[in-house]
């Protein structure tokens, strides 16, 4: 039953089995143990290590597996220690002596390397979509809200306005260099392991560079000790995805305050809320409190895996099995959130006139009465005085700086004029930051037609 069990005299105890065995979980890449394990055949039939007999015997058994798997006809069954063990049993039972000879020139350690590459490669291409989906639901929210104003806050306190526009930019630019990071990943383990060996190569004369092109690698990878004990691209990933979590968690727990009864800046959709038990009233936002809570596991597994990495010496160990469930798990919680988080923010009502009204309150625009005194002569820091004691003669008075009479306003400073009330009004505010990168609706339109082009790129 066993691949290796030619040296030993005694069966392995049921404990060792359960314990090393990984086919439980290695199983989810079955599709790409097999697509590696038919390019691995051609390549030895074109090399003449094999014949075109057994080649095709061999190839049309591994599609034989795939679609009796796929179509459940063949289950996986747990006296198999692994995924790479269960396709050459299952095989050999079918095709017989064939079957035998597909292990030529190729360990599990190079075949796993290869797996796990293949299937984290398919993976990030899927992840790439799911954040290109979220990148075009906020550019749409740009695009429709150039002028819905609401307050930017620092500290959590509101310091000037802004627009809707312009706080979903800000996650634009996170999620897109998200996607970049995915890119960028991806780019750098293109490179296939198959061929690799145990660790040291093999004497078969092997075609690496043919196996990588039929695998769409760049090539193949250049040393054959790395190759097995490689798991960078896993901790890269790891990393990638923590990232996009972190900036999921913000944008939650920005959508949490916003729906708050306090702050009614945003409703989350019914179908998106859950409810409570006991209390009738409540409608909860569920949804983006777990995907705030589940950044902590995409951590776990990036610390975990670094971890796992820093004490093995060269080359494989069995201490890499333990790469996959955390990286499974990582991968398809981040694909989980990303899909909900798009699904709920695009299915959510912005409340408009609240965001606007908070914008307006709040001082927000005392920057600008500010600058106002700067442009007629005073210096900043004498303006920030100034503009202070407006503040707190207003705070005093329980109103805004726009509603402070032209004799109140030049009780505390005789340059103001009646100009004032347009160049505090929150339209000009934001209208004025016209610097690249700010919220002015003519500088935004420059930066969503930047957002759309590299979007389509
Ligand atoms: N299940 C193993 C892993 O995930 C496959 C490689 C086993 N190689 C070995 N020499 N035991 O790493």
């Amino acid at each position: 039953m066993k691949l290796w069990g030619g040296r030993f005299t005694k069966e392995t105890n049921q404990l060792v089995h359960n314990f090393n065995a990984s086919l439980s979980f290695d199983q989810k890449f079955y599709h790409q143990d097999i697509e590696g394990s038919i390019a691995h055949v051609k390549m030895l039939a074109k090399q003449g290590i094999l014949t075109t007999e057994d080649r095709d015997a061999i190839i049309e058994g591994l599609e034989g597996i795939r679609r009796d798997l796929e179509s459940g006809a063949l289950t996986f069954t747990a006296e198999h220690e692994d995924i790479h063990s269960f396709v050459e049993a299952v095989l050999t039972e079918r095709i017989g002596e064939a079957g035998k000879r597909l292990h030529t020139g190729r360990s599990r350690n190079d075949q796993v390397a290869l797996d796990m590459k293949l299937y984290t490669r398919d993976e990030i291409d899927e992840l790439d979509g799911l954040v290109k989906s979220l990148l075009e639901e906020l550019l749409k929210l740009m695009e429709e809200n150039l002028d819905t104003y609401m307050p930017g806050f620092t500290h959590l306190q509101k310091a000037q306005p802004i627009t809707l526009a312009h706080h979903m930019g800000a996650y634009f630019e996170m999620f897109d260099r998200d996607r970049s990071r995915l890119s960028d990943i991806r780019k750098r383990m293109n490179y296939c392991p198959l061929g690799s060996g145990a660790l040291a190569g093999t004497t078969y004369p092997l075609d690496r560079e043919y196996t990588a092109e039929l695998l769409g690698f760049d090539g193949p990878t250049l040393n054959s000790m790395d190759s097995v004990a490689d798991r960078d691209y896993v901790i890269e990933l790891l990393s990638a995805l923590s990232t996009i979590a972190m900036h999921l968690s913000r944008f939650c727990e920005e959508i949490i305050i916003w729906n708050t009864n306090e702050y009614q800046f945003v409703e989350i959709d019914d179908s998106y809320s859950t409810g409570s038990s006991i209390m009738p009233q409540k409608k909860n936002p569920d949804i983006a409190e777990l995907i705030r809570g589940k950044t902590g596991r995409v951590y776990g597994a990036l610390v975990s895996i670094l971890t796992t990495m820093k004490g093995i010496p060269l080359a494989y160990n069995k201490d890499m099995q333990e790469d996959k469930e955390l990286t499974f798990d990582a991968i398809d919680t981040v694909k989980g959130c990303l899909a909900l988080f798009t699904g709920m923010i695009s299915s959510m009502t912005f409340k408009k006139d609240a965001m606007e009204a908070s914008a307006k309150n709040g001082f927000t625009n005392a920057t600008d009465a500010a600058d106002y005194l700067v442009n007629h002569g005073v210096a900043f820091r004498d303006a920030h005085g100034i503009v202070g004691q407006l503040v707190l003669y207003c705070i005093e008075k329980g109103i805004a700086l726009d509603d402070m009479s032209l004799e109140e306003f030049q009780a505390i400073s005789p340059v103001f004029e009646e100009d004032i009330y347009d160049a505090i009004s929150m339209q000009t505010c934001v209208k004025k930051r016209m610097t690249i990168g700010a919220p002015g609706q003519d500088a935004m339109k420059k930066v969503i037609e930047a957002c759309r082009e590299r979007l389509e790129k």
